[in-house]
């Protein structure tokens, strides 16, 4: 086997777009005070994370990529994806990109050095796609590589330090190429990670991958969620962390834990990119993707990736985040194995304890408290995760 370059593991995702550009309220910082607010430039004008359809399609992925089952459903069928999209009612809450992963293309490039569609799995080609998604009022994804090969091979990047100046040189190059087109185009970057992209991303790419691929298992979810949230204060309108896609759905972990999943993938401002086959979700899978509330969470305009604020150290876990009017984002998540009560004190939450909070609960869709004062407390399920919006409004009564 001829032996790989540090290039034949970059990938890129190109997500051509026609958004119009969402204005962004003044990005003031809200009352978590440990927050450092992102800086400000980012490119081509995007601002709120992606909400997507992941798609793999392709014969080669099958023993190199996760989540193959979903090439068999998807396989020349891709425009079955973009209208479950749509009559689920999944394009109207904001899932508007339809994605195809890696391996679509044939092996080699045409005579003019163009891609090709794998005749195979795309006799037609992309174009018919692009004018059928486009036409039902979609987006599409497209995924590229920087490499020579594709296709999850990890790199060990001690010795490539002039392969990855040329490869970062080349990204730049691409973004520029892309803004060339004058197409409003969402520019997904993925190295896994590897070196620290969070760092260098911003004002190249619209988001990048922060971590190693996720699998449909609670560890893969758990360990991710905490990788991805080392970068939060990097995160922000224009540019965003992604800890890959969701695997709501697809069977490996439980509703509570989805639950998790969803609750903290929306909490960190994470692109949305559904995993699972949603010709036939379960009612389940559905409440949880569909949870208008939080995905207003995600998509909000102050744009700030909420972190862990409360038990670093312990698996009762407090986690909150800003949100535009000063409001906040607060998750109370049970990583232990037997139910628990948590309890967010406002000195986590950056707020004196006098102030009076109003509580919602996202996932029961109620109001829980008018002004509830310096802490609160609720029983949650193990593996599962609580998710409330905390409006602080004056003092407490009994301090004024
Ligand atoms: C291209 O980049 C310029 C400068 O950053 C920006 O003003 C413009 O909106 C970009 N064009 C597109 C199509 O994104
Ligand atoms: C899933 O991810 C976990 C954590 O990263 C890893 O330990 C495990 O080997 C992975 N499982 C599979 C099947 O890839
Ligand atoms: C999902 O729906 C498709 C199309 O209706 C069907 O062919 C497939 O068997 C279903 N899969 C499952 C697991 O129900």
């Amino acid at each position: 086997m001829e032996k790989m370059s540090i290039f034949s593991v970059y990938t890129v995702i190109l997500v051509i777009a026609c958004l119009s550009d969402a204005g962004i309220e003044g990005r003031k910082v809200g009352v978590l005070k440990k927050h450092e607010e992102p800086s400000s430039d980012g490119t081509a004008g995007i601002s709120l994370p992606a909400m997507s359809l992941k798609i793999l399609s392709g014969k080669l992925v099958l023993h190199l990529c996760p989540i193959f089952e979903l090439i068999s459903l998807f396989i020349c069928h891709f425009p079955i994806a973009a209208d479950a999209l749509s009559s689920t009612g999944l394009a109207d809450l904001g899932y508007v990109y339809v994605n195809i992963d890696d391996c679509w293309s044939a092996a080699s490039r045409s005579s003019e050095g163009q891609l090709v569609p794998d005749p195979n799995t795309f006799p037609s080609g992309i174009t018919p796609l692009a004018d059928y998604v486009h036409a039902k009022g979609l987006k599409l994804g497209i995924y590229s590589d920087a490499g020579k090969f594709t296709c999850q091979v990890q790199p060990g990047s001690l010795f490539h330090e002039v392969d990855d100046s040329q490869l970062f040189a080349s990204w730049i190059s691409m973004r520029d190429a892309l803004n060339a087109t004058g197409r409003t185009i969402f520019y997904s970057l993925c190295e896994w990670g590897v070196e620290d992209p969070a760092l260098w991303a911003r004002g190249v790419g619209n988001s990048w991958r922060t971590t190693d691929d996720i699998n449909d298992t609670w560890v893969s979810m758990t360990t991710i969620a905490d990788l991805n949230n080392k970068w939060a204060s990097y995160a922000g309108p224009g540019g965003w962390n992604e800890p890959d896609m969701l695997e709501v759905g697809n069977g490996g972990m439980t509703y509570e834990e989805y639950r998790s999943h969803f609750s903290i993938w929306a909490l960190m401002k994470a692109p949305l990119l559904i995993g699972c086959d949603v010709r036939n979700m379960s009612a389940e899978t559905f409440e949880i993707i569909s949870n208008k509330e939080i995905i207003a969470v995600n998509q909000g305009s102050l744009g700030v990736q909420g972190r862990k604020v409360a038990g670093e150290d312990s698996c009762l876990q407090v986690w909150a985040g800003p949100l535009s009017g000063n409001r906040l984002v607060v998750a109370l998540w049970n990583r232990c194995s037997k139910a628990a009560t948590i309890t967010a004190k406002w000195e986590d939450l950056g707020l004196e304890s006098s102030t009076g909070v109003a509580i919602r609960d996202l996932w029961q869709h109620k109001d829980l408290k008018e002004s509830a004062v310096a802490s609160f407390s609720a029983k949650v399920d193990s593996h599962d995760c609580r998710m409330y919006i905390f409006t602080p409004g004056t003092a407490a009564h009994s301090d004024i």
